[in-house]
């Protein structure tokens, strides 16, 4: 009675001997806060009252859907980090539906495609991919990769080998040289655990840009790859590293970042006189994956915002002075307003800190993983920060991108091995796996394979592209569109500059694919 006194329409219900769940579906009501705070204190009446939101329901459609409940198993895990706040079963058997956080919706979505409806060749049901009818042709999405014109060159260096990553030094310092000239930035690094190889350190340095590290072996690593480069370029933010490599690194004269209350209180003497960066954590998180969403309580990164006030105390009773504030809120997404609401976060921090003129917004830059879609808008980003600037004149700004930097510079390149058919599917194998390249693996990630021994032949047959390595995991690649290949064709998975070699293992004693310059 109280819903319908609201004119509200409830879509899905679940009941317990304690709780009672409605969802509103905002096509079907006009949900505004007033019309919300109205229903919830009629509510309030009756019981406790929770709201919930946003929300996304997410549904399996299909008649008999009851019967292959038990082949969902594996579509449950997807579930297993995100809470489902509703599951609803429809009475006549057609649907599924789980009810759970929004921002969730889109990747659950792609995720359970993948995993519930297999794209076979002439499918009866689902017909060709969306793959093969829509996948746009490199002419068509605009500019051509570099290893399109340079394939003659990218096969003559790779030689005979298995496996190798290939890096075209011109691309990455393309890209160094696009950070470097944004005129809001004071400061641009370039944030080395993406690919630390020490031909694209040189590069990025000879394109003006500072760098970032995490670790004494990064720091070591820029400063032998570079030599000469003033420790004042270097920027070392270390995050539960032990109390020695803090003491190094002031030694060594690299500019510091602290990321816990915890090491001004307990080891304050080692700060006397000394100029720092704290990182904060803004309390909001963006990337493409879960894992690399550096925000909120369940990320261990930061000093958070509640306890940001008690900063100043801290410092001053170590006698160290706070000239810069860090946040790095995810990695890999293309919301341009997210570094500005970073920036505001640190300028509401630095009200209570005087001596700091320098807010470092991380990196995070996304970089488009399929043909045809639209690239972070650097220009709109410089816009913004640019009119933040403007209005904050006291600071500086800093950003310390790796993926805008070194991915799209390059490549994996890797040997066909085998191929097998398997029922419906088509297993296409390649000399080296999730070994070389565990993005795939690890978030989902999307990498574009072709076959670069037949480039310009035609794409005909679906193929699930996998390595060697004793896992069902070690996928690169699921339902692509290739070309009849062979042993010994050269295949290659673009977008592996970053976050590709630097992570890889030797898992089951195979060796990573290893490392070439163009
Ligand atoms: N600054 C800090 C403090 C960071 O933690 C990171 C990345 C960056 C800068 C650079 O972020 P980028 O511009 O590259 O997004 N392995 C994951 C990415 C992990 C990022 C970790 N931190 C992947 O393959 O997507």
């Amino acid at each position: 009675a109280v819903f319908k006194d609201h004119g509200l329409s409830v879509d899905l219900v679940s009941t317990s001997e304690t709780n009672v769940t409605v969802t509103l579906d905002p096509q079907a009501n006009s949900l505004d806060e007033s019309v919300l705070q109205a229903l919830v204190s009629d509510l309030s009446g009756l019981c406790k009252v929770r709201l919930i939101g946003p929300c996304a329901s997410l549904s399996l459609l299909g008649r008999n859907i009851r019967a292959i409940i038990h082949q969902l198993g594996e579509a449950f895990e997807l579930f297993e980090e995100q809470k489902i706040y509703l599951v609803s079963q429809a009475a006549n058997d057609l649907n599924f539906t789980f009810v759970i956080d929004e921002a969730q919706g889109d990747r659950l979505v792609s995720q359970l495609h993948d995993l519930l409806i297999r794209a076979t060749a002439a499918d009866p049901v689902m017909g060709p991919t969306w793959e093969q009818l829509y996948a746009p042709r490199p002419v068509e999405s605009g500019e051509e990769p570099w290893w399109r014109r340079r394939r003659e060159e990218l096969l003559s260096a790779f030689g005979k080998r298995d496996a190798a990553y290939v890096y075209d030094l011109a691309t990455v310092e393309q890209h160094a040289r696009a950070i470097g000239s944004m005129k809001s930035l004071s400061r641009a690094l370039y944030a080395i655990k993406a690919n630390s190889h020490p031909g694209v350190l040189r590069r990025v340095a000879a394109a003006g840009l500072s760098f970032e590290c995490v670790s004494r072996q990064e720091v070591e690593r820029v400063r032998e790859s570079v030599p000469g480069l003033d420790p004042d370029r270097i920027l070392f933010t270390p995050n539960f590293a032990p109390r020695s490599e803090y003491e190094w690194a002031l030694a060594e004269g690299v500019r510091l970042t602290v990321d816990n209350l915890y090491i001004l209180r307990a080891w304050p003497e080692m700060f006397r006189g000394r100029d720092l960066f704290v990182r904060i954590d803004t309390g909001q998180g963006h990337g493409h994956h879960q894992h690399v969403r550096t925000a909120g309580a369940h990320s261990k990164f930061g000093v958070p915002l509640f306890e940001a006030g008690e900063l100043a105390a801290a410092a001053d009773a170590a006698g160290a002075r706070i000239v810069g504030l860090h946040a790095h809120t995810g990695s890999g997404h293309f919301d341009v307003p997210s570094w500005v609401e970073t920036a505001k976060a640190l300028a509401g921090v630095a009200a209570g800190l005087p001596s700091v003129d320098t807010l470092d917004l991380g990196g995070g830059l996304g970089v488009p993983d399929r043909p045809g879609r639209a690239p972070l808008d650097l220009a709109a980003l410089d816009r913004a920060l640019a009119a933040f600037r403007e209005q904050h004149p006291r600071f500086q700004l800093w950003l310390e991108p790796g993926r805008f930097v070194v991915a799209a510079g390059g490549v994996l390149l890797a040997r066909v091995t085998q191929l097998k058919g398997k029922g419906a599917f088509r297993y296409l194998g390649l000399a080296t796996g999730m070994n070389s390249l565990i993005r795939p693996a690890l978030y989902g990630a999307y990498h574009e394979i072709v076959n670069l021994t037949r480039l310009d032949e035609p794409a005909e047959h679906v193929f699930t592209v996998v390595g060697p390595i004793c896992e069902s995991g070690d996928v690169l690649g699921h339902d692509r569109l290739l070309p009849p290949s062979r042993e010994g064709d050269v295949l290659l998975v673009a977008n592996a500059g970053a976050y590709g070699s630097v992570m890889s293992s030797h898992y089951n004693l195979r060796p990573p694919a290893g490392e070439i310059t163009l």
